[in-house]
């Protein structure tokens, strides 16, 4: 069985362009180093406290703070969802179907999910994808049973990109009334498409979201839920008490207070895309406009060879051509645009050279 400590976990690649987990090509906020710097001993030595940060995170994403719980990145957010919902299967003392609980996902999607639902003891409903890898609502409610007590979405979705609407999260939320819809909104930082101004009419729903992308915080490990108090207290209660670390803390606090970063990356990543789409359709290759920090293209069955030709050039994509209806896709993160040139440069070489 693969554990949610080691999903997606590639081999050490040493030094090169990562352009296969959606980082932050260009580096946090200088603001988020300033403050690392300046904490003390004694802010090693104590246990943290998480009001401010709480209180700052909060007002940034226009919640109160009951409502928010960060996390020790979102994967932890998507695991304390798993044993809040999934483990504990409340369902069951209300008289539910019997049965293990069932996590239902809709592929292909980013793979905490289907390893958590597992590492808690559920079941794992998989709804197959379209051939246009549109969010298939209609098979996401066929696929809802009694015992369905977690469906988990991303919006942009990865590896595709793509928006599930508000009007879909509500049907979902609706039809699984004594269950949890987890939104998954890892990349909303690059889209103005958000579910958060929607919770407080859906409260079986939670948004998700990490500041290891947009803000470059991945190897700090910080994220969000934001929720109903109730579901969010639930979800606390699954977590230990102190699961983010002091320079986690002190870190988000900096990143969130440097706009101009923000937005400075996010033109990056618009004009990385652009650049992306226009060779792909020079080279007729297809691909997924992307509401998020990288592209899904489809450049056939050499989807393998190909990344391991980028790879001896120290350039790194992942290779999706095994994810269900991504046959032949390899998915390529679009961050600072002179790192996309470099990418597209050499892919253009490579296709030229097997043509
Ligand atoms: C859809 C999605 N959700 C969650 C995560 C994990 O976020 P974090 O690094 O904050 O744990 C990722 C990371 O790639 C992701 O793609």
């Amino acid at each position: 069985m693969v554990t949610s400590s080691q999903y997606q976990r590639e081999p050490e690649l040493g030094d090169g362009l990562r352009l296969h987990l959606n980082e932050n090509t260009g580096g946090c906020s200088p603001k988020v180093i300033e403050a690392l710097r300046a904490l003390s001993p004694m802010d090693a030595a104590i246990y943290p406290d998480y009001g401010r940060v709480n209180d700052v995170c909060a007002r940034h994403l226009g919640v109160d703070p009951s409502r928010l719980l960060l996390t020790n990145g979102l994967d932890e957010g998507i695991q304390a969802a798993a044993i809040a919902y999934l483990q504990r299967d409340p369902g069951a003392a209300a008289g539910a179907a019997a049965g293990r609980p069932e996590g239902l996902i809709a592929e292909p999607c980013f793979g905490m999910y289907a390893d958590c639902i597992e590492a808690v003891g559920g079941r794992i409903v998989r709804v197959a994808p379209p051939a246009d890898l549109a969010f298939p609502l209609d098979a996401v409610l066929a696929a809802i049973t009694p015992r369905t007590r977690v469906i988990y979405l991303t919006s942009p979705g990865n590896p595709t990109g793509l928006l599930v609407t508000a009007a879909a999260v509500h049907a979902l939320a609706r039809a699984v009334p004594a269950g949890l819809v987890f939104v998954d909104e890892a990349y909303a930082d690059f889209t103005d498409a958000h579910f958060l101004a929607e919770l407080p009419g859906a409260p079986n729903v939670v948004v998700g979201r990490t500041f290891a992308k947009a803000y470059g915080l991945a190897a700090l490990r910080i994220g969000a839920v934001v929720g109903d108090e109730a579901v969010i207290a639930r979800l606390r209660r699954s977590l230990p008490p102190y699961s983010i670390n002091v320079a986690a803390a002190v870190a988000l606090e900096a990143a969130l207070g440097d706009q101009a970063h923000l937005d400075a990356y996010r033109a990056q990543v618009r004009a990385s895309k652009a650049r992306v789409y226009a060779v792909c359709d020079r080279l007729g290759l297809g691909y997924w406009p992307s509401e998020a920090n990288f592209v899904l293209v489809r450049v056939g069955g050499r989807a393998t060879a190909i990344v391991e030709a980028l790879r001896q050039r120290r350039i790194f994509v992942r290779d999706r051509s095994n994810e269900p209806g991504c046959a032949g896709c390899i998915r390529i993160t679009a961050g600072v645009l002179a790192h996309t040139e470099q990418a597209l440069a050499a892919l253009e070489d490579i296709l030229c050279a097997v043509a």
